[in-house]
């Protein structure tokens, strides 16, 4: 078993234990996100998204162009994250799982802020984790501070301190994007699976309308 994969069974057995005792989905409120993410974003007149070259889970190179016959819902985050990746990604998959028959529209995507260590190999095994259909994207160094930059992705290397490896300080936003890359929408993490859920098929079924 590798190390991501032990730390992810150790949080989801923690996370389920907290989700008992707590009764609660959400066991990170926003004042008690760890240093480690941020949740302030200013999108106001601010362009997001645009065009990509990346690895897939699977190994073969896929662009932006490879999703624009579908909604997306994007995370950006790292399979070595100890607790709020694996919880958004939760809650994207959840909201997803929610949707019924709207869910075919829509692309679960998780791109890696730490491509040094995410490889597509241990993408392969995180994603499914989570959803049959959430795609893992990974890519050089390049590649993938290229696509920070275009969603507006803050990421650096921090040393942990009580671990020999270094972590990563990232923003963590689920953007929901639609098929030609307009951004719909961004969920923060206090948001929780029901109010997305909700709010796509808001947006969704606006959109079909007009
Ligand atoms: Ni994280």
């Amino acid at each position: 078993m590798t190390k991501a994969k032990a730390r992810l069974i150790r949080f989801l057995i923690f996370g389920s234990l907290a989700l008992l005792a707590s009764g609660a989905y959400v066991f990170f409120s926003a004042d008690e996100t760890p240093r480690t993410h941020t949740h302030h974003l200013n999108v106001a007149g601010v362009e997001i998204g645009g065009p990509f070259t990346l690895v897939k889970h699977t190994g073969e190179t896929v662009t932006d162009k490879d999703f624009q016959d579908t909604y997306k819902l994007i995370y950006f985050g790292f399979t070595y994250c100890p607790a709020v990746c694996p919880t958004e990604l939760q809650k994207m998959t959840a909201a997803l799982k929610d949707l019924g028959a709207l869910q075919d529209k829509i692309t679960p995507i998780l791109i890696s802020v730490d491509p040094g260590r995410d490889t597509p190999e241990v993408l392969r095994e995180y994603v499914d984790f989570f959803h049959p259909k959430l795609i893992g994207l990974t890519g050089t160094q390049a590649q993938i501070d290229t696509v920070l930059k275009s969603y507006k992705v803050y990421a650096a290397k921090v040393e942990d301190e009580e671990a020999t490896d270094y972590t990563m300080d990232h923003s963590s936003f689920i953007y929901f994007m639609a098929p030609d890359d307009t951004l719909l929408k961004i969920f923060r993490t206090q948001d929780t699976a029901a109010y997305i859920t909700t709010e796509i098929e808001k947006i969704l079924e606006s959109r079909e309308q007009s």
